[in-house]
């Protein structure tokens, strides 16, 4: 099977959205941080920590899609089954304590859900596939990897939460355009939790005779 084109499309616009937002990081220095470092913490290290263990399991996400990587190089195919893993684990647990340095609460909830249900569908994807139940183990890794893209979708839906917003206050912004900026990235990250979860079982999951 040919990977389609609007997989490749997904490939250049996830890696369009996340390289700039990493790229600050990459320069370890806590100074070019977007987000706010409290000083003397550990919050720098497990942030950074935290952004190339996810970019890693993006990457490895990707190829694992691919279908000649899983029919004819099945070793690598686990070797970066178990890259993917292994950087979802330790990503999601270090974002956890990442949780506790943020002042809202609907910001920190979003986090802490979208870590733990990161978790949650990665050990089932992965006890699948040990017991070996193939179907269960791409069921579980396409829910898996639809939790990873919400890094992606959380940012791309951004301008439509700032119309949505200004729509709702009558285009009147009663706390100025940084109050509007500051509400809608303390909710991005439920509003692409949403949208994924319900793109994976409405339209990759979901039986095509099912589909309405
Ligand atoms: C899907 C599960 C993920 C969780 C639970 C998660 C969690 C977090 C948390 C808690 C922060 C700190 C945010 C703050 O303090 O404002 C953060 C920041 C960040 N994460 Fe993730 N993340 C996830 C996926 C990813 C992925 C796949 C990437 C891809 C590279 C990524 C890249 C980043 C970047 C670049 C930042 C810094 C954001 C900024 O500068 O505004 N994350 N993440």
């Amino acid at each position: 099977m040919k990977m389609t084109r609007s997989w490749w499309l997904l490939v250049i616009v996830s890696l369009g959205v996340m390289i700039p937002f990493a790229a600050p990081y990459l320069t370890f220095d806590a100074a070019n941080s977007r987000v706010n470092i409290a000083p003397g913490s550990v919050q720098y290290p497990l942030l950074v920590t935290h952004i190339l263990l996810a970019a890693a399991a993006l990457l490895t996400g990707f190829t694992q899609f691919i279908p000649r990587i899983r029919t004819e190089r099945p070793q690598l195919h686990r070797l970066l089954g178990r890259i993917y893993v292994g950087s979802v684990l330790i990503s999601a647990l270090l974002a956890l304590p990442l949780v506790g340095y943020m002042d809202d609460f609907a910001k920190a909830t979003g986090f802490a859900a979208l870590a733990l249900i990161w978790l949650f569908t990665t050990y089932k994807g992965y006890r699948a596939a040990v017991r070996r139940d193939f179907g269960a183990h791409r069921r579980w890794m396409i829910r898996s990897f639809g939790i990873t893209l919400v890094a992606v979708s959380g940012r791309l839906l951004v301008p439509i939460l700032l119309l949505t917003y200004a729509l709702l206050h009558g285009f009147s912004l009663p706390e100025g355009r940084e109050g509007m900026v500051e509400d809608v990235l303390n909710v991005n990250i439920w509003a692409g939790l949403i949208a994924n979860l319900m793109i994976v079982e409405w339209a990759v999951l979901k039986p095509k005779e099912q589909k309405a």
